[in-house]
């Protein structure tokens, strides 16, 4: 198993969409630190100036990719895309479906005609395990039917078939990977809205007992964020693999009931959570087969839940 550490020189250029956000932000500097020169297109709506270190070869730019006019702009001279900017709660989509979907849907297309009109070299597109929705057959690969349960899920998976349909019409070689749930520090906790494990961590660490929505005994596969960036890493420098989906998971299933347990086990406290009615369009069960992965973009994942909830507690610690 090998991991690309890119030696960049001066031609490599990368624009990120929503690179003040938590994942897009871990990206950015990775590509920093490789050497490549980063541009950042971002709305600020959830994302943060403080997310992003001022850097020589970094440019931020705040516009939205619902806007053609600034994509196509800024797309121009690039190398790679990495299309991160998103409305990436499910049910802020669920609040807001047409807004939603000028960011979830029109912002990819308008990404990639603008790859397509500058000659980018890849788009690698920011998919999500929501689009498997809730059938009942599980670990998911890639080939499996899909069963989108949010106005979310529907505008991610519509942007994977934009994202096929440009590379095979247009040559434009995307790489989509369907995230499954992402944690790591940044991840904002303060929303209503926010990924569960900075919600449980940010209430534990008070000392405040969690709401879980349901019986808890909801699953999902959780990945590390340092894990994601290198997926997208190998997604763009693997030959050959442009039109493809890719699954971007830790392949363990965890119940929530289990991850309270384990995040005041990290803390040391002991707290009950309060229980109230699941959330409309919550998927039950997920768990990722990252065989794919594992096999073409010769990636997988390092961190396992435990070591990085350790790690997301001492970040928050300032260890
Ligand atoms: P995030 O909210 O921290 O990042 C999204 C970024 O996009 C933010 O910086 C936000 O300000 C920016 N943004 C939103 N709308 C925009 C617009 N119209 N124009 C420009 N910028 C805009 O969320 P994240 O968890 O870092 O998610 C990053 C991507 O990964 C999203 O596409 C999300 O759907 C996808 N994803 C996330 C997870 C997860 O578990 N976090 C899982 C699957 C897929
Ligand atoms: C998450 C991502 C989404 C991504 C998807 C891929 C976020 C905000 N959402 O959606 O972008 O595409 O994974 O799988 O990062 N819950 C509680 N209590 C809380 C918060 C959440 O019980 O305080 C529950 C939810 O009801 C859900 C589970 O925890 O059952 C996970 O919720 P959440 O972290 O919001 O993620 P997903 O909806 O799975």
């Amino acid at each position: 198993m090998f991991e690309q550490r890119l030696t960049m020189n001066s031609t490599i250029n990368a624009l990120v969409t929503g690179g003040a956000g938590f994942i897009g932000s871990h990206l950015v500097d990775r590509l920093l630190a490789d050497g490549a020169a980063v541009t950042v297109l971002d709305n600020f709506s959830t994302g943060k100036h403080e997310n992003l270190v001022p850097h020589d070869k970094l440019q931020v730019v705040a516009g939205d990719v619902g806007d053609y006019a600034t994509v196509e702009r800024l797309a121009q001279g690039m190398t790679w895309i990495f299309h991160e900017a998103a409305v990436a709660s499910v049910p802020a989509t669920i609040d807001d479906p047409v807004g939603s979907h000028q960011t979830n849907y029109v912002g990819t297309l308008n990404v990639l005609e603008a790859a397509r009109k500058h000659r980018v070299q890849r788009v690698m597109f920011a998919a999500s395990a929501a689009a498997y929705g809730d059938l009942p057959e599980i670990p998911k690969t890639e080939t499996m039917a899909v069963k989108p349960l949010s106005p979310y899920a529907v505008d991610k998976l519509a942007s994977e078939y934009i994202c096929r349909v440009y590379h095979q019409l247009y040559g434009v070689e995307t790489v989509c990977l369907r995230y499954f749930n992402v944690f790591g520090p940044r991840q904002d906790p303060s929303s209503p809205y926010s990924g569960v494990i900075s919600v449980f961590t940010d209430r534990v660490s008070k000392g405040q007992a969690p709401t879980i929505f349901g019986d808890g005994e909801q699953t999902r596969d959780f990945v590390y964020v340092a894990d994601v960036v290198a997926a997208n890493i190998q997604a763009a420098t693997v030959a050959g693999i442009g039109g493809e989906t890719f699954n971007i998971a830790n392949q363990r299933q965890t119940s929530l009931n289990e991850l309270l347990r384990q995040v005041c086990a990290v803390y040391g406290k002991n707290l009950q959570p309060g229980y109230d009615a699941p959330r409309a369009g919550d998927i039950k069960h997920s768990l990722a087969d990252t065989g794919k992965a594992r096999n073409i973009l010769q990636w997988q994942p390092k961190v396992g839940l435990q070591q990085g909830l350790q790690a997301l507690i001492d970040s928050l610690r300032g260890a």
